[in-house]
């Protein structure tokens, strides 16, 4: 394992540049610069809120507005913007490095930077949907109910349970992704996870998929986490000053060869 920052960053440069299939596995933690709060670590929003009760499909049918209160105050940041680390992880799916991204964040910030191939684990928040008719809906369908703080009606059937495409706890998660996110990590040579604390499964167990078929394994986090050890190169710091100087290095080896 290397110890310094700079000879993490040089590793961690000449892996991603060598390698054939490097893919990124990212959570809460590459938007936290964004202005997105994060679920766990110092200020996460599981202190705050019950998980249980605002993102459970059980809680969302118990009480929808529970739901959407906790929505709101998340969605608040909806002008949040892609930060350093998503333009550089899409400068490495241009550069031809990078040759997916499976995220588990909901805000499609990867794909406003400029990311391709975006597998999304837990859906996004870019449509919602009736969970009894299933008619889909855009934001522009409840834009005033929300602005009232009321809670979406499904228009076709009068359900309250419409919500975002998101996957909430008691949910499976959209089954071609995952099989999709699965093959991904198999084939990796390279896998870099960014933001994540990795206890959520089955998102959590793509790294060990991706480490038990050979690849190389770099680790961009602002604190431990409990897979650290599988890791071959391991940061603990902001993802947003990190993955710049890789790329950087990237750059530097790329224009030696
Ligand atoms: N740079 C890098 N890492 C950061 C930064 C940053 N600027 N800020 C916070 N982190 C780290 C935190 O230390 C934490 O370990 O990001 C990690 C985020 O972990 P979680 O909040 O648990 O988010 P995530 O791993 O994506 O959660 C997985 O759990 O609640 C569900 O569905 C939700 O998709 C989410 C899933
Ligand atoms: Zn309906």
């Amino acid at each position: 394992m290397a110890n310094g920052i700079d000879d993490k960053i040089k590793l961690s440069a000449e892996i991603l540049a060598k390698s054939k299939n490097a893919v990124v596995f990212t959570g809460a933690g590459i938007s936290a610069e964004s202005g997105i709060p994060t679920f766990r670590g110092e200020d996460g929003l599981w202190k705050k809120y019950d998980p249980e009760e605002v993102a459970s499909i059980q809680g969302f049918r118990r009480n929808p507005r529970a739901f959407w209160e906790f929505s709101m105050e998340l969605m608040k940041n909806t002008s949040a913007e892609p930060n350093p680390a998503h333009y550089a992880i899409a400068e490495l799916e241009k550069m031809g490095i990078v040759k997916a991204v499976i995220t588990q964040n909901i805000d499609m910030l990867h794909q406003r930077a400029g990311s391709k191939k975006v597998y999304e684990l837990h859906g996004s928040i870019e449509k919602l949907k009736c969970l009894d008719c299933r008619k889909e809906y855009s934001w522009e369908d409840f834009s005033d109910l929300l602005q009232n703080s009321d809670i979406p009606k499904c228009k076709h059937c009068g359900s309250y349970y419409v919500k975002p495409k998101v996957v909430l706890f008691g949910e499976p998660l959209p089954s071609t992704v995952l099989y999709q996110a699965i093959e991904e990590s198999r084939r990796a040579d390279a896998f870099l996870v960014v933001g994540s604390s990795l206890v959520v499964y089955p998102a959590a167990e793509l790294p060990y998929i991706a480490k038990s078929n050979g690849a190389k394994m770099i680790l961009i986090n602002a604190e431990s986490t409990v897979a650290d050890h599988i890791f071959d190169v391991v940061f603990y710091g902001k993802a947003g000053e990190i993955l710049p100087k890789i790329v950087e290095e990237v750059k530097r080896i790329k224009s030696r060869i």
